[in-house]
């Protein structure tokens, strides 16, 4: 059965005193709105409907930058102009989708870490026509500002009331705690939406309510108590946020220890949801892997190395290592400190040392730029080596220009490399040159004045002074 995901994103997010949309801010790198939206694609739902409102614009082209393809052609935006409360984002998805059939699943836009299968089960919970509605339930250690479920006799839901209206002994009795993750009958919803009101302590149109009205109508519902509270945390401030973000990143780095991953601090190093690790790599404290970034087997990461949307083959080792869109083959060595800028491609054997920084190039099977060099727009070949202090000069102060380098040439010291400029294989260049000029394979390219030597100028220069 086809069903339908609401993700309600369309709040301020007062309590993050930020100027973006909440639901933008990050978790180990991925927007919390990317959370919650995989976590529905995953669930299989045919249709997701983001409500945005606060920062619509934002929202909107992180989802559009984000998904493509199959992904893209199942998510689509509406706008709530008018920020009312949940049930009124919710009146606001339904009138623009038409929706008014097949399951339902509502998801709060501050729900990051929600999984997908809560969410498949939650479906099916309504999709057998038993319940009209289910809503996932919690008990945190600090059930603080979650609107608080009260329980019939028969153990279903009679009514939630939020934090805010709840009496002082509600608060501290009724500790069964709303997620923010509810399923409900399509057809139910549609045809009860409208009878919610918004008579409470914040005025606002609260969906919780749909379950006593509901209820009153004669229709069962029934909770799905989240065996581990922690899936259905959400953020409301900073605190949270950072909350969260250790949960996340506890879970990620304990999955991947029992793949075989070590770590040498797993409270210090910070992998996406997304990205992979091989088994037998060990993992330095103060490392980052964003995005889509994959490492294979046996490599050392970090200490102090950041990964985006990187790739990285066996037996590598990448040491203070920052490196975005780029990809290192095998039984590559980076670092300490080198920055691999997008474009980069690091083929098997090659190694990039210290203070290098490498963009839009190839380097070469077994080549190494060891010390305190730029390579820009290059394709370097194998076997080469370049000097200490070599730069690729690929820029005129207007256009970019592409440098090529053969196999097994040698780049004396501090050669610049004026682009665009060929230097052949087997070739070699004088250290301190200048090559403006194509250099022929196995040619010795010199561009250097004659050295003078002025015997006795010390003692002469002394003597004036
Ligand atoms: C909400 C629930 C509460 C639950 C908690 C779980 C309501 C009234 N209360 O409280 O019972 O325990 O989540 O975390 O629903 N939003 C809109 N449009 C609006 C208002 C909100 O799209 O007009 C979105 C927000 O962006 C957010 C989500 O709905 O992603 C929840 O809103 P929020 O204000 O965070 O509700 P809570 O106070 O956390
Ligand atoms: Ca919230």
């Amino acid at each position: 059965m086809d069903v339908t995901a609401i993700i309600m994103a369309a709040g301020e997010g007062t309590r993050m005193k930020s100027n973006h949309a909440k639901v933008s801010h990050k978790i180990l790198g991925k927007p919390m709105i990317c959370w919650v939206t995989d976590a529905a694609l995953a669930a299989g739902v045919s249709r997701v409907v983001v409500v945005i409102g606060s920062h619509a614009d934002e929202v909107r082209a992180l989802l559009d930058t984000t998904y493509t393809g199959d992904d893209a052609s199942r998510i689509e935006c509406v706008e709530q102009t008018e920020r009312l409360g949940t049930a009124h984002a919710v009146r606001v998805a339904l009138e623009a989708t038409g929706i008014d059939e097949g399951p339902v699943v509502v998801l709060n836009g501050d729900l990051p870490l929600i999984q997908a299968d809560t969410i498949r089960t939650f479906a099916a919970t309504v999709a057998d026509g038993s319940h009209a509605a289910a809503v996932l339930t919690m008990t945190p250690p600090d059930p603080f500002g979650y609107g608080r479920i009260e329980l019939d006799e028969s153990g279903s839901i009679a009514r939630i009331i939020e934090q805010k209206d709840c009496t002082p002994e509600q608060a501290a009795t009724l500790l069964e705690c709303n997620a923010g993750c509810y399923a409900f009958d399509g057809a139910l919803l549609a045809a009860h939406i409208g009878d919610v009101t918004n008579d409470n302590a914040q005025g606002e149109y609260y969906l919780p309510d749909m379950l006593e009205i509901l209820k009153a109508a004669g229709h069962a519902n029934t909770i799905y108590h989240c065996e581990d509270y922690r899936d259905g945390l959400g953020v409301n401030s900073r605190a949270q946020l950072a909350e969260l973000t250790a949960i996340a990143r506890d879970r990620i780095n304990a999955r991947l220890m029992a793949e075989g991953v070590t770590f040498i601090d797993p409270a210090q190093a910070w992998i996406g949801p997304d990205a992979t690790i091989g088994r037998d790599t060990v993992v330095w404290p103060q490392t980052h892997l964003i995005g889509h970034s994959t490492v294979g087997e046996d490599c050392q990461l970090g200490p102090n190395t950041r990964l985006t949307d990187t790739r990285v083959g066996d037996g590598c080792s990448l040491d203070e290592t920052v490196a975005i869109e780029a990809v290192v083959d095998n039984g590559v060595t980076c670092g300490p400190r080198c920055y691999l800028r997008p474009g980069t491609h690091l083929l098997d054997g090659a190694h990039v040392g210290t203070h290098v920084e490498i963009k839009k190039s190839t380097i070469g099977e077994g080549s190494k730029v060891p010390h305190l060099s730029y390579i820009g727009d290059t394709q370097m070949g194998a076997g080469v080596n370049i000097g200490a202090g070599s730069i690729t000069c690929n820029y005129d102060g207007k256009n970019k220009h592409a440098t090529t380098i053969g196999d097994r040439t040698f780049i004396g010291s501090d050669t610049m490399m004026v682009a665009p400029v060929n230097i052949g294989s087997d070739a070699i260049t004088g250290a301190g040159g200048t090559i403006t000029k194509d250099v022929p394979d196995g040619a010795l390219a010199l561009e250097r004045c004659e050295q003078r030597i002025i015997e006795g100028y010390t003692e002469r220069r002394r003597a004036r002074l």
